[in-house]
């Protein structure tokens, strides 16, 4: 079964995602910029179906404790080292493809969307594998030191929609940081 791949990340100018294993502009929280996260990957469209976030073990370490597992979606770990779910996670797989196996055999008739939300290498698979793809990307319009970055959005394989629904088309302030939300969509 092939569904829409969405990806989710907040980046840069420079298009870094992290340092020293956190958001570049920690310790500033951006609420807003997390509740459009938030609503993005764990709103189900489907009722009694959840939506599964697929992210990498440095990217589930970088929640907070308390936030982990994220709750109303279910939560795949990719590790190669692991050899059992860090505590919390609902599944760990130990490759991408794995991932999207266990979503659309063992888990299909639970899942409905699709959210891979980071970190670098994860996003890359994503933006290779086959299908319809999405990136839900804030473009942050400061830049701040980062060590991890997001791979380039190539304008031949992806394009920017003009608009999405649920998502604001005007520049976002927040802790005096401009970002705004853009929707790509692979052609
Ligand atoms: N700005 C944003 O939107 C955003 C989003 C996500 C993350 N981040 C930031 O990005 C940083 C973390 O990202 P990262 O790129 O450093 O690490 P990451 O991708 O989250 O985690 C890397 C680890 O995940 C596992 N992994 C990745 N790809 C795999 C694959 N195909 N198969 C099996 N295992 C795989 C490996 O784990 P093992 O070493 O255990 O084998 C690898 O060492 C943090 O700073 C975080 O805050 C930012």
């Amino acid at each position: 079964m092939s569904r829409i791949l969405n990806g989710i990340v907040a980046l840069c100018p420079d298009l870094g995602i992290g340092k020293n294993g956190n958001l570049p502009w920690h310790p500033v929280r951006l609420n807003n910029e997390f509740a459009h996260f938030r609503k993005m990957t764990a709103t189900s469209s489907v009722k009694g179906k959840q939506n599964v976030v697929i992210m990498g073990r440095k990217t589930w370490f970088s929640i907070p404790e308390k936030n982990r597992p994220l709750n109303n979606r279910i939560n795949i770990v990719l590790s190669r080292k692991c050899k059992a779910p860090p505590p919390g996670a609902h599944y760990l797989v130990a490759d991408f493809s794995s991932a999207l196996r266990l979503v659309d055999i063992e888990l299909t008739e639970q899942v409905d969307q699709v959210w891979v939300i980071g970190g670098s290498s994860v996003y890359k698979e994503l933006m290779e594998s086959p299908g319809t793809r999405r990136l839900f990307v804030t473009r942050i319009l400061k830049q701040f030191e980062c060590d991890t970055f997001f791979p380039e959005i190539s304008p031949e394989k992806y394009r920017l929609l003009p608009e999405f629904p649920e998502v604001p088309r005007e520049v976002q302030v927040e802790s005096d940081i401009e970002y705004r939300f853009e929707v790509y969509e692979s052609i």
